[in-house]
């Protein structure tokens, strides 16, 4: 067994084990990558204030996130193709969540369907939807939502149109993967993975193939998208989608203090702040950088969220002391489970949970529901001066 010491280590064996086309997938940000980058560096550049004898007995990282209790607030982001990062990807992840007490989302571009991920867990998961032009099919997919108990609809909202990311087109990204010279090769130095994938019957679309009509090349994630998805969402349609499904709302993708306020008027239970892992628009600012302004815009009117740039627990702890009452790590698990399957996003949240925890008894803090910004050193510069 590696010695896994951060989240970079189970980057590395991510790499090492799992074929290039499903790596850079998730590595990937859009074009040039500036938001990508600049996602996790925003995070480095708060620091925090040490401060000592102050009795660390007794700390707790409990709390609750849309009223659910969770062990830390850091949720499983909803990642498409989670299955070809190995096999079974999906449950393997759902169920590492399940046992360390924290929310999984299924997200519909995933392998494993919901029915299935329902069948192999004991506890209600959340479903993340795009929001699609065959109404018959949204209002299916969230039937099967309903019926697989899932705990709250992530509607994502930034993703009418997908932004270009340049490896997923050199690779001709699809699940599963085209049998191409360079393919094959890449695959053949894979080999666990690839005894995994002959192992398992979940290598398509399960949410997709054989649900939804009218789609050329069903295992194309950019076909899919270009075919399915609803250019013209607007806030009435979410209304109505929040109105469908009937359950608890999370809007996925505001970067934006004026989306921030209409996203307060659908009645959504909470707002994820985020830039889709810097892969949807380029030159967009990150997202720790936006939360201050999209604090101050909704009050507490609704709970605010964050993703996008979280690769340690030092950076949830600096989300929620700014104010963000969850979290969400996407590449951080992903990492975990290209790296070693369900052991490895067990061992992502340990080590996120053991940073966030040690890190809170260093700037003298016992309970993650109290951090506040006065363990926080924000560069004055810090929301930037744009015109
Ligand atoms: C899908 O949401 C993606 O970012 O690939």
């Amino acid at each position: 067994m590696p010695v896994i010491t951060n989240i970079a280590d189970l980057k590395r064996l991510h790499r090492a084990r799992t074929p290039a086309m499903f790596y850079d997938y998730a590595e990937s940000g859009s074009w040039t990558e500036q938001t990508f980058r600049d996602n996790s560096s925003d995070f480095a550049d708060i620091r925090l204030r040490q401060k000592v004898a102050v009795n660390m007995e007794g700390r707790s990282t409990a709390s609750t996130m849309i009223g659910q209790d969770v062990a830390m607030p850091v949720a499983l982001a909803p990642i498409g193709l989670l299955g070809m990062q190995s096999a079974d990807g999906e449950i393997k992840a759902a169920r590492a969540a399940e046992k360390f007490g924290v929310p999984f989302t299924l997200s519909t571009m995933s392998i494993c369907s919901i029915e299935d991920v329902a069948a192999h867990t004991t506890k209600p998961f959340w479903f993340q939807v795009y929001t699609l032009r065959e109404e018959d099919f949204m209002r299916r997919l969230i039937e099967r939502a309903r019926a697989a108990n899932c705990s709250a609809l992530v509607i994502t909202v930034d993703l009418q149109i997908m932004g270009q990311r340049h490896k997923d087109i050199r690779h001709g990204l699809s699940a599963p993967p085209k049998l191409t010279a360079k393919s094959i090769l890449d695959m053949m130095t894979k080999v666990e993975w690839g005894l995994g994938m002959l192992r398992t019957k979940r290598r398509f679309f399960g949410n997709i193939v054989g649900h939804a009509e009218g789609v050329d090349d069903p295992s194309s994630l950019a076909s899919w998208t270009a075919q399915a998805f609803d250019p013209t969402l607007d806030w009435a349609k979410i209304a109505k989608l929040k109105e469908m499904w009937g359950g608890k709302v999370i809007l996925k993708g505001i970067l934006d203090p004026e989306d921030a306020r209409m996203a307060v008027k659908t009645g959504a239970d909470a707002i994820i702040v985020s830039n889709h892992g810097g892969r949807q628009l380029d030159g967009a600012l990150s997202s720790i950088r936006m939360l201050d302004p999209i604090l101050q815009a909704v009050g507490n009117d609704i709970e605010v969220h964050l993703d996008s740039g979280i690769r340690s627990g030092q950076d949830v702890l600096k989300a929620l002391a700014m104010g963000a009452r969850g979290t969400y790590i996407g590449r951080a698990f992903v990492n975990g489970l290209g790296a070693m399957g369900e052991a490895g996003v067990t061992r992502a949240l340990e080590v996120i949970h053991k940073e966030l925890d040690t890190t809170m008894a260093l700037c003298g803090e016992r309970n993650v529901n109290d951090l506040g910004r006065d363990i926080l050193l924000i560069p004055r510069t810090f929301a930037g001066d744009w015109a």
